[in-house]
């Protein structure tokens, strides 16, 4: 007989969906790998479109985020209502409840790991951000785990679906700028505000990330060398294709033999021999230069409704998986 594990959503936009819809459609294949059965039993929205969306019954949602914080039932929250309050305030909240916290909240974990991490640390909760960085792409795992037993010596990525998408449609389809950001919008990549992604923000909050994973190295997203791809033209993609490279946004940190960190984001021309050439429209890619491994390239959805909650409804899983064995 399974155990069942009651997990709420905060939030039911394009990635609560998504992660709901992971969790639903294999709920079989969750039980038989997991043993447990992960149920929904609560989703903090109150915009009617999402709460009549028929993605999830309706007697599931509520206004009233005490009511899932001051259920014993409920051991995981995934925080997916964006921006930073009240999402941080919520999630700090539910890691002092004990219950655990998952999130693709990048500009939060970006700028307040470290209040995260203290009050995960404190009453033993876990928290989770598998989906901030790369989409359903399983980077966070693969450098923390997969690759303990690595140095990294640089880390090369695009880690944004938005920037990517915009440059393909531009380059190969010889569509303008505005038409290829309002297509991004329009299949639910963008940000809330699309200067975070074109202006390479999110990409800088993701960087961030990644160099606190492989370094445990914290540079702040505003202290990351950044230019966006708003002023790149398609005379630049042009001229690029002639010296047979590709413009991506690339976010690149590469540890120097002094211990120090060098990290910038900026449009790059990409050669043809660099596996991050042929990553096209959406697609995020995170190439691990590592030491003993020696190259490991992850590619994958970096945006969009069920990648993201594919990596969401992981982590809430795996957070599952640990308080039902403790
Ligand atoms: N706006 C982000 C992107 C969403 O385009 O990659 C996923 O983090």
């Amino acid at each position: 007989m399974e155990k069942v594990m009651k997990v709420a959503l905060l939030g039911f936009g394009t990635v609560g969906k998504g992660t709901y819809r992971s969790l639903t459609v294999n709920a079989e294949e969750i039980t038989r790998r997991t043993g447990l059965r992960i149920e929904v039993k609560k989703i903090l929205e109150k915009k009617p479109e999402a709460i009549n969306s028929g993605v999830a019954p309706v007697e599931l949602f509520t206004q009233d985020y005490n009511e899932i914080l001051n259920d014993p039932e409920i051991v995981a929250v995934a925080e997916i209502l964006g921006g930073r309050e009240p999402a941080a305030t919520f999630m700090l909240q539910a890691l002092a409840a004990g219950k655990a916290v998952v999130t693709p909240n990048k500009a939060l974990v970006a700028a307040r790991y470290e209040d995260f991490r203290e009050a995960s640390e404190k009453t033993g909760a876990p928290f989770r951000y598998e989906a901030a960085v790369g989409g359903a792409i399983p980077v966070i795992e693969v450098i923390r785990h997969s690759l303990w037993a690595n140095h990294f010596n640089k880390i090369q990525g695009i880690v944004n679906g938005t920037t990517n998408y915009i440059l393909t449609k531009m380059d190969e389809e010889n569509m303008s700028y505005e038409e290829a950001l309002r297509q991004a919008q329009a299949k639910g990549f963008a940000e809330q505000d699309p200067t975070a992604d074109v202006e390479g923000i999110d990409t800088a909050n993701k960087l961030c990330i990644l160099m606190l994973e492989a370094w445990g190295v914290y540079i702040p997203p505003t202290e990351i060398p950044r230019v966006g791809i708003s002023g790149v033209t398609k005379a630049d993609l042009e001229a690029a294709a002639k010296d047979h490279c590709r413009i991506k946004l690339i976010a690149e940190a590469e540890m120097l033999p002094d211990g120090s960190v060098k990290c910038s984001v900026k449009p790059t021309p990409v050669p043809q021999e660099n596996p991050l050439y042929g990553v096209r429209n959406e697609f995020n890619a995170i190439l691990l230069r590592c030491n003993m491994a020696d190259d490991i390239f992850l590619q994958g959805r970096g945006a969009g409704q069920d990648p993201t909650g594919s990596a969401m409804a992981s982590d809430l899983i795996a957070v599952c998986v640990e308080k039902a064995c403790c």
